[in-house]
């Protein structure tokens, strides 16, 4: 074919990879391709070992691969695709990973993910994407309305739990400077973070971000259930008062990652309004357990914070990342953020078109996270959602009470959807011997690949770890678990 000039160059392209502007219908051809990929993703989930056999070694081998100069098909680099990923997958939605926080992943929020892409929206700003700030907008709300924050929605959808902290944590630091009206500006070096030894390490984590030194972040203990100690938080907010330091704030968790440990907010809260301290909420991992019956009682907590953490990815099932912050006070979180730069001038007066998210946070670009939370809320609605909560908990109840009836296992404690517990042969006293014999029954049972679990120690205590934030695992999985953990652990003790 001849182009313009008359000369011959302009050809098809010999291959798909020198067209970048594909038709609709090689589009929807290629489409299909990946969906049926997507759906045997979905069989391997619920149907593959959680946890692959491999290696270090084998995985990076697969991976020595040159750098392409020259393109080919989408069915070749699928194929390859599939070839290169198989064998190093866990299966984070598998009825039985009950690692981490690890939440399964709601198929609707893996399409409205892939449309998420295909929209491309840059959600900086109102002028940058109108519909999609405002649908965002509304997801706060929403998730405000569901948790019982009872505020206006302000905040923002963010990467994670971790950055979701990192913003509540900065917008503190800025309002504590700002205190007395702005009268007096006091510097970071006096100022002071307090949570509870069992608070995730992404609340330090922000807090060294922010400017804070590493030695006034004040590790709180906690009761005998892992709850923050409030006497203990008095004391120390009154001996930093009186040294002069500044406290800035009071990281409470709604959940906590290593047992599920719910501070006594209420309390936590009326010392945070003595105290004049803002109160940031982590509930990263449990604020959408206060949609429950059971636990809405945590709403009254929250409904005192100054901030608050959750994860759509975790309780809520939406694929990752979507994380959220959610703030009493839209003006303090852009007196932490708002910076003005020549390229960015907004030139809008009215209140809605004049709005950026970027006034509000870290991020200047930022994807489209609230297409997944809005189809997921909107397709399943908070009713299905709160039920499937529910059911995580009476799985683990059920636990407990399996726990309960066998003399050889003991409960190391168990809250909201996390039960840790141990493996101890009959006659076993010796500490030492009872955390190994732990140690290498994860070992066996994370290899073996039916389960997957993350250990963690309490109080010197090697223990088995089970978070269940899944709307696949089902009784028959948890009978399984203690089965396998008896059957490993005593075949580990006779051995
Ligand atoms: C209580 C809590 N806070 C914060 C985080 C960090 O969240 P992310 O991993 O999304 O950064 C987690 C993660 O499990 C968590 O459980």
């Amino acid at each position: 074919m001849a182009d313009t000039h008359g000369n011959e160059s302009a050809k098809e392209p010999s291959k798909p990879g020198a067209s970048f502007d594909l038709s609709s219908e090689e589009f929807r051809r290629l489409g299909h391709g990946v969906i049926d990929i997507m759906a045997d993703i979905m069989d391997a989930e619920r149907n593959d070992p959680v946890f692959p056999e491999n290696s270090g070694s084998a995985t990076r081998a697969r991976f020595d691969l040159p750098l392409p100069t020259h393109g080919r098909t989408f069915d070749e680099s699928l194929h390859q695709c599939n070839e290169l990923l198989s064998g190093g997958l866990r299966r984070n939605g598998h009825p039985r990973f009950f690692a981490y926080v690890g939440a399964s992943a709601d198929p609707i929020g893996m399409f409205a993910d892939a449309m998420c892409s295909a929209l491309n929206q840059n959600v900086t700003a109102w002028r940058s994407a109108p519909a999609a700030t405002e649908m965002e907008r509304l997801v706060l709300r929403w998730l405000d309305e569901i948790v019982g924050f009872g505020g206006d929605g302000h905040g923002l959808l963010t990467s994670g739990g971790s950055a979701a902290n990192a913003a509540g944590v900065s917008a503190a630091l800025a309002s504590a400077a700002q205190r007395n009206g702005g009268a007096t500006s006091i510097s970071r070096d006096r100022m002071t973070l307090y949570t509870s030894r069992e608070g995730h390490l992404s609340l330090a984590k922000a807090a060294r971000c922010a400017g804070l030194r590493d030695d006034h972040v004040r590790s709180i203990g906690v009761d005998d259930v892992r709850r923050m100690n409030v006497d203990e938080l008095t004391a120390t907010l009154r001996h930093d008062v009186d040294a002069g330091l500044h406290p800035a704030c009071v990281c409470a968790s709604a959940g906590t990652a290593n047992t599920g440990a719910i501070d006594p907010l209420n309390d936590i809260a009326s010392v945070c309004k003595r105290f004049n301290v803002w109160l940031h909420i982590d509930g990263a991992y449990g604020a959408p357990a206060a949609m429950t019956e059971e636990f809405a009682w945590m709403s009254r907590g929250f409904a005192s914070a100054n901030s608050l953490s959750l994860d759509p990815h975790k309780w809520l099932f939406a694929p990752l990342d979507v994380g959220c912050i959610i703030f009493r006070d839209a003006e303090i979180t852009r007196r932490a953020f708002a910076l003005s730069a020549s390229y960015v001038t907004v030139r809008q007066t009215d209140e809605i078109e004049s709005f950026a998210f970027f006034d509000h946070g870290v991020d200047l670009s930022r994807r489209f996270r609230a297409l997944k939370v809005w189809m997921i809320l909107t397709t399943r609605g908070t009713r299905a959602i709160a039920d499937i909560i529910q059911r995580n908990i009476g799985l683990r109840k059920s636990l407990d009470k399996r726990i309960e009836g066998e003399p050889r296992l003991e409960s190391l404690g168990s809250q909201l959807s996390i039960c840790c517990f141990r493996f101890v042969p009959t006659g076993w006293t010796d500490a030492d011997r009872i955390n190994r014999i732990n140690e290498q029954l994860i070992d066996q049972i994370v290899t073996e690949g039916h389960i997957f679990m993350s250990p963690t120690t309490l109080d010197g205590r090697f223990s088995l770890r089970v978070c269940i934030v899944n709307f696949r695992t089902q009784e028959s999985d948890i009978d399984f678990l203690v089965n396998e953990v008896l059957r490993v652990g005593n075949g580990l003790a006779n051995a």
